[in-house]
């Protein structure tokens, strides 16, 4: 997809809030620091648009970014940060949950993982969980910037295996350092959404 225009349309704390355009919605799930805003800002080719932070669980809401007229990419708040009450997290945990469980115009979620280490309990808890619901997922494993090519095939074997992935679950290698992985998340995303 060649992306002419990408703008923040809202952030969103209830679903009053959410965009009445009806186009499709790409969601990216993840543990908080994983890289999901940067992955967003990576596959526009913006520096910033989606706002990154070297602090964890700075993103509390669903970010809404509209891609030329086509698609939105929707930044959930990222899970498992121990610095958050448990009472804050339990309600993003249900307000992310009726989200992905109710949301019409979903199409895909990016379950971003860090290449480097094995998926944590909670990032195997969120695979089971949308596997479950049968919601459409691809595996997209960033940061591989961080750790020597020569590793990566490796570890992301381990991944998989960690997860218990789905032969037929579609996995991306990604670096929104090097933008490796670009094009072809954008060739899952734009056959999901019948581009
Ligand atoms: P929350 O919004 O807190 O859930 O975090 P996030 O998942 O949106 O992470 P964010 O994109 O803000 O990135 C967190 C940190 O990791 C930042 O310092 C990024 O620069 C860095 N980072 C993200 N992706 C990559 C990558 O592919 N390679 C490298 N080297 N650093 C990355
Ligand atoms: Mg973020």
């Amino acid at each position: 997809m060649k992306v002419n225009q990408a703008e923040f349309i809202i952030s969103a704390v209830g679903p009053s809030q959410y965009p009445t355009d009806a186009l499709p919605e790409i969601a990216l799930a993840g543990r908080s620091n994983v890289g999901k805003s940067s992955l967003i800002n990576r596959m526009i080719n913006r520096k910033n648009l989606a706002r990154t932070s070297s602090k964890p669980g700075k993103t509390q809401q669903l970010n809404y970014y509209k891609i030329n007229s086509d698609l939105f990419f929707v930044d959930l708040p990222g899970y498992g940060y121990a610095q958050v009450s448990k009472t804050e997290r339990d309600k993003w945990g249900k307000f992310i949950e009726n989200y992905l469980l109710n949301r019409e115009f979903l199409k895909l979620v990016l379950l971003v993982i860090d290449l480097r280490h094995p998926p944590s309990k909670d990032d195997q808890a969120m695979y089971s969980w949308l596997k479950h619901h049968g919601t459409p997922l691809c595996i997209v494993t960033t940061k591989a910037d961080k750790i020597p090519r020569s590793k990566w095939q490796q570890h992301l074997k381990i991944v998989k295996e960690t997860l218990g992935a789905d032969k037929s679950d579609p996995v991306v290698l990604f670096s929104s350092e090097l933008g490796l992985g670009k094009d072809e998340l954008w060739q899952i995303i734009e056959e999901k959404i019948g581009y």
